[in-house]
């Protein structure tokens, strides 16, 4: 993290520790419609505004450890293969034969010197050429070189993979914009993936994420586990262009939440040790950074009132039987917590659907999840958004380095 960028966190927590009510410039936020939450249309609109659109996390370099090593991306109604070539670059493509359409790949994660498809044995080199066809003399008029397989637009940033189903989507770095500063100081292209989960939730995805854009629910649902670790009254927020924000909460005794792993990097910065820093990432993705590692976690829909939780739990490379006891009893207290939450939402979700609630309501601890909305019209386009389902932008002023 930058210098500004560290006296802004520091600056910002002590005038929250000061605080006794919301800063008398910060506006009334409106009420959210729940329409957002339920209706098909605001999900095609979504679908055509972030999801066709937005550079997503779709999986980590070191999931691919050698050339031909791969894993599907399966989510928003799209199968998508993550490859490393033999050149060691990694791409993706859609998981479709250039026949007529057979998945070239059904298992999840393996190992594959071609992609050879199981219909009718056409076979793929791992840069996506199409190399066999199988009685190719039938084919009139066929040249192989018009079927290789359908790329998609794919860049990595420090290990983390991205996907962008928009050919004219612009480069990954601009898209992450502060994200690229604020997590210099932490080893993130020296992850691993201990473990990995989903879970599939009755709710919107939003009403999911929303959850952790806020800490002001942690005394009441998380009293024994997080709200003993977390000095929540010094929690802040930076608002940033294209919907990305950074939290900071200091810890309780400058300790982490989680007992200390076998193995952790020596250079980790400072402000990583003292505070929990959560970079939440436009548009679906949540973790913070800790010495210890941490919880990536993506929020996908599916369907307007289901939504899926993808976990991976990051860490640092080792592999003995203490890190390995570590990393299952993690997986453990990390399920615990997030049954605390997640116990919660399909209720939400049906009272959102059944009309009980018309509208949410937010107050200035929850500025980042209005803030959230606000970007999502932004994507969209504000005046494609039906009038009873759109947000109205409050927070401009609000988004730094303006004012915090
Ligand atoms: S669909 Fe793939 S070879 Fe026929
Ligand atoms: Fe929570």
């Amino acid at each position: 993290m930058h210098e500004a960028a560290l006296q802004l966190l520091k600056r910002t927590m002590d005038d929250q520790l000061a605080r006794t009510e919301h800063p008398s410039d910060f506006p009334a936020l409106p009420p959210i419609p729940a329409g957002r939450y339920t209706d098909p249309r605001f999900a095609a609109l979504e679908k055509e505004g972030l999801w066709d659109r937005a550079w997503l996390l779709a999986g980590i370099a070191s999931e691919l450890p050698e050339p031909g090593s791969y894993r599907l991306f399966q989510h928003l109604d799209r199968s998508v293969i993550l490859s490393r070539g033999k050149d060691d670059r990694i791409r993706a493509f859609h998981n479709t034969c250039r026949h007529r359409g057979s998945p070239l790949l059904l298992e999840e994660e393996g190992r594959a010197s071609r992609f050879v498809c199981p219909y009718h044995s056409w076979s793929y080199a791992l840069d996506g050429a199409l190399k066999a066809v199988p009685s190719q003399h039938d084919f009139a008029c066929f040249e192989k070189s018009d079927h290789g397989l359908a790329e998609v637009r794919c860049e990595t940033y420090r290990g983390f993979i991205f996907i962008n189903f928009d050919d004219a989507a612009g480069p990954l770095r601009e898209f992450l914009g502060e994200f690229v500063a604020l997590t210099e100081g932490y080893p993130l292209e020296r992850m691993v993936v201990k473990d990995r989960f989903t879970v599939e939730m009755d709710c919107n995805w939003k009403i999911a994420y929303h959850n952790f854009l806020e800490i002001y629910h942690v005394n009441t649902v998380h009293p024994k586990t997080l709200a003993p670790h977390l000095d929540s009254r010094s929690f802040v927020i930076a608002l940033y262009d294209g919907g990305h924000m950074r939290f900071g909460t200091r810890k309780k005794g400058g300790v982490s939440l989680f007992e200390k792993p076998p193995v952790q990097p020596d250079d980790i910065a400072d402000v990583f040790l003292e505070n929990t820093v959560a970079l939440p990432t436009f548009p679906n993705t949540f973790f913070s950074l800790d010495p210890v590692g941490f919880n990536l976690q993506c929020f996908w829909p599916a369907g307007p009132n289901k939504s899926i939780m993808e976990v991976r739990q990051m860490g640092w490379a080792t592999d003995d039987d203490a890190d390995r006891e570590y990393w299952g009893e993690m997986r453990k207290a990390t399920e615990h917590i997030l049954s605390e939450d997640l116990c919660l939402f399909s209720s939400i979700q049906q009272s959102l659907r059944n009309g009980a609630l018309t509208s949410i309501v937010t107050g200035y601890q929850e500025r980042a999840l209005y803030w959230f909305e606000e970007e999502i019209d932004r994507q969209i386009g504000p005046d494609r958004v039906p009038r009873d389902l759109q947000v109205q932008p409050r927070l401009g002023s609000y988004s730094t380095p303006h004012s915090e």
